[in-house]
């Protein structure tokens, strides 16, 4: 009798191609500020954006040591105080700094704090525009949050708490809307820019090309 042969050794599965790594989309979230206002905006900003699982974030003012080195970011989060129509000085001179080759593919977003009225200008109008004429895709429209005053004098600026019970007898404010500017004034207004973060890190990982 023939011998039993053992059964052809089973054909091992094919092995998958090493899977690609996948690497946590990258954002640098810089902040100029005189008087904390728009560094409140910065730090929801990146609350937000650190609330998206894929997302990580470094925050700094934009007067440390920033890094010359952005090739890691894919994303540069800019923002800073309204200052004589435009962005402050310290602002400026980062914005001076950068270089369209260091930029390439870099996508951004602007923000700013300013007073009410078309007026008065914008600084993430103005670094919105610096950045796209270095080639940087911008990922949305600029946000602003609208202050009372100059400074962050006390009673002039309501954060995430909004105004107090007198002001807001005095000063209703308006619910912030999700595509004008965002009202320092209204309640909820830091969260505001939270949410903005939120959105821009699912937009960031979002497959396909990420609209302008
Ligand atoms: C020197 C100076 C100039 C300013 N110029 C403008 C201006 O031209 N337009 C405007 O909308 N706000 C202007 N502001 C108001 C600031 O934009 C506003 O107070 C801002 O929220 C300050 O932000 P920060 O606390 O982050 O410095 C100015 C404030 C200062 C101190």
């Amino acid at each position: 009798m023939q011998p039993l042969t053992d059964p052809a050794p089973p054909v091992p599965p094919p092995t998958p191609p090493p899977s690609r790594e996948r690497r946590d989309v990258s954002v640098l979230v810089v902040y100029g500020s005189r008087f904390g206002n728009t560094q409140r905006l910065a730090e929801a900003l990146t609350r937000g954006l650190r609330s998206v699982p894929g997302i990580s974030v470094d925050l700094l003012p934009v007067t440390a040591a920033v890094p010359r080195d952005l090739s890691k970011y894919d994303l540069l989060a800019l923002g800073g105080p309204t200052e004589i129509f435009s962005a402050s000085p310290p602002m400026k001179e980062f914005l001076a700094r950068l270089s369209p080759e260091a930029l390439r593919g870099k996508r951004g977003f602007a923000f700013d704090t300013r007073l009410d009225g078309p007026l008065y200008g914008s600084a993430g109008k103005y670094i919105e525009k610096h950045l796209a004429r270095l080639g940087v895709v911008m990922v949305r429209p600029h946000a602003s949050g609208i202050v009372r005053s100059m400074t962050r004098e006390e009673g002039t600026w309501y954060g995430t708490e909004g105004a107090p019970e007198w002001a807001r007898r005095l000063d209703p404010g308006h619910p912030p809307h999700p595509s004008g500017p965002v009202d320092l004034l209204a309640p909820g207004a830091v969260g505001a820019f939270e949410r903005i973060g939120a959105e821009l890190g699912a937009q960031l990982l979002r497959p396909g090309p990420i609209p302008a």
